[in-house]
C-alpha cells in the first residue's frame, strides 16, 4: 500500500478562552479532539458536521495557520506539525484553502488578472508574460473568458445589486 499523503495523528486544537487574570475564569475550550484519518492517493475526504463541531479549526490547523496543540501531521510522509513558514512554503503549492465565500475571497482592488498570478509569483513560477498567459488558460479552462483577465471581481460580483440601486434612484 502507498504512503498516504496526509495523515493526522490524534490532532488537538484547544483555545484558551479569558485571560485568567483579575479573577476572570480561563476557559479551555477544545476545538477538535484528537483527530485521527489518513487521505490516499486520489482519495477525496469530506468532513461533515454541525456549525461548531471543529472543521475549520481542523482545516486551518493542518495548514499550519493555527498552531496544533497536540498531535501530529504528516504530509507525504513529513511531519509538518507547526513547522515554520520557510519548511510550509513549497507544501503550500500542493495543500491550500479554497473558500466559499467569493467576495471574502477575492481582493476588489485587484484585476482578475492579479489574482490569479499573485500565488504563481508567491511561488516563484514562469515570468509576468508566462503568468499572464497561465491566467488567461485558467479561465478558459473552468468555462469563463480570457477577455475577463483586467475586470474586477467586485464589479462582476456586485451588478445586479448596482444594477438595482440605479433603478430605485430613477
Ligand atoms: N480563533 C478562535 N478563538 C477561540 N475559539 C475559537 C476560534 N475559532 C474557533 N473557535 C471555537 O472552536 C470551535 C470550533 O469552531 P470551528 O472550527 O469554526 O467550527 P466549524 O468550522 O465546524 O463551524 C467553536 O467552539 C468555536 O467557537
Ligand atoms: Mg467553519
Amino acid at each position: 500500500m502507498s504512503e498516504p499523503i496526509l495523515q493526522a495523528i490524534d490532532l488537538t486544537k484547544t483555545f484558551t478562552v479569558g485571560s485568567g487574570i483579575f479573577g476572570r475564569a480561563k476557559i479551555e475550550n477544545v476545538a477538535v479532539n484528537r483527530v485521527n484519518f489518513e487521505i490516499e492517493k486520489g482519495e477525496t475526504l469530506g468532513l461533515v458536521g454541525e456549525s461548531g463541531c471543529g472543521k475549520s479549526t481542523l482545516a486551518l490547523s493542518i495548514l499550519g495557520l493555527y498552531k496544533a496543540t497536540s498531535g501530529r501531521i504528516l504530509f507525504n510522509g513529513k511531519d509538518i506539525t507547526n513547522a515554520d513558514e520557510r519548511l510550509l512554503k513549497p507544501i503550500r503549492r500542493q495543500m491550500q484553502m479554497i473558500f466559499q465565500d467569493p467576495l471574502a475571497s477575492l481582493d476588489p482592488r485587484l484585476t482578475v488578472e492579479q489574482i490569479i498570478s499573485e500565488p504563481l509569483e508567491i511561488h516563484g513560477i514562469g515570468t509576468r508574460t508566462e503568468r499572464t498567459n497561465l491566467a488567461a488558460e485558467m479561465l478558459e479552462r473552468v468555462g469563463l473568458s480570457s477577455e475577463n483577465l483586467y475586470l474586477l471581481p467586485y464589479i462582476v460580483t456586485h451588478r445586479p445589486r448596482l444594477f438595482l440601486e440605479f433603478l430605485f434612484r430613477k
